[in-house]
């Protein structure tokens, strides 16, 4: 080595060194980005799944296949969203745009795991309810024991997605109580939120028998910005709970554009996010 390179070794050593300290959040432009589209749902929770008249896939899910593993094809999915958006399976009205890309990125650290959400919130909802955000993301990782039962059999968590919480009897859905959130019957998910408004606090909460929008121990922080119409949110919280070094967790996204309220976001099937394991998508390690 001459003198240059030496003087170069060392500085670059130094620099990284340096940057390490400053910054805390991973560094994107490092992070792979995995497309994941999100889609209107209609009416179609966790019974409607599982139930062979309404919806041929129970029999693939109680073989042990993945919403994913039948419906995402291509970066795409194969859903008739004719069918999703018409009368019987949306009786109040479906959005404009049934689905679109999330870009999402996931980093972790010994202490944190940081998700990186991004997207174009398409205007055009049909509903409109929540005044004070015009935007709202939620993230949800489901723990060991969330189960769902279809007829006799059991259907673990890590091929459900969010669908384990949605029920035909929680608010929004057609007839149903508006005091009644999303529950489980098994386990239990952690939920974490962003909302547009400004100055608005982030969620860590769960759903357990209820859904519970604070008591969480993920300490998560969330901020988002809107730059000519792409949101950006970035997600920091613990690693602990559900998410652990070593484990693939289930996830799911869920976006509310257009000041949307209840069941009428756009949600993502079921994910795995590999903490130094392998999953549909894998967090950097910083
Ligand atoms: C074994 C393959 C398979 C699996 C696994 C599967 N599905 Fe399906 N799904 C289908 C098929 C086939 C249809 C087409 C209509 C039908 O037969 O019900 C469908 C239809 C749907 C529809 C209605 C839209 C449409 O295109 O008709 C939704 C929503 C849906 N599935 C959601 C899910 C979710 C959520 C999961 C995971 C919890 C899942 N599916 C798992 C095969 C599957």
């Amino acid at each position: 080595m001459n003198k240059t390179s030496v003087s170069l070794a060392v500085f670059g050593a130094l620099f990284a060194f340096g940057s390490q300290i400053a910054q805390a959040a991973p560094d994107w432009s490092k992070v792979p980005k995995r497309d994941v589209q999100v889609f209107h749902a209609g009416v179609t929770p966790i019974e409607w799944v599982t139930k062979k008249s309404d919806h041929s896939g129970r029999t693939g899910l109680v073989k042990g296949e993945s919403c994913v593993g039948c419906h995402e094809e291509k970066g795409g999915l194969n859903f008739d969203m004719k069918r999703l958006a018409g009368k019987d399976l949306e009786p109040v009205g479906a959005p404009k745009t049934m689905n679109f890309p999330v870009t999402v990125q996931a980093a972790y650290d010994k202490d944190n795991a940081y998700i990186r959400l991004t997207f174009k919130a398409p205007a055009g909802g049909a509903n409109n309810a929540d005044k004070d955000n015009e935007v709202k993301v939620a993230v949800m990782f489901a723990n060991d024991k969330v189960t769902a039962a279809a007829g006799d059999k059991t259907i673990p968590g890590d091929q459900l997605g969010c669908w384990a919480t949605c029920h035909t009897d929680a608010r929004t859905m057609p007839g149903a109580d508006d005091k009644k959130t999303k529950y489980t019957k098994d386990g239990a998910y952690e939920l974490m939120q962003w909302k547009s408004a400004k100055g608005a606090k982030a969620v860590d909460g769960s759903v357990t028998d209820k859904r519970n929008m604070e008591g969480g121990t993920a300490g998560v922080k969330a901020e988002g910005d809107n730059k000519g119409g792409t949101y950006t949110v970035t997600f920091t919280r613990k690693l602990n709970g559900a998410l652990a070094e070593g484990k693939a967790v289930p996830f799911g996204v869920a976006v509310h554009a257009d000041h949307a309220t209840g069941r009428f976001h756009h949600i993502s099937l079921g994910y795995k996010l590999g903490f130094g394991a392998e999953g549909d998508i894998k967090a950097t390690k910083q």
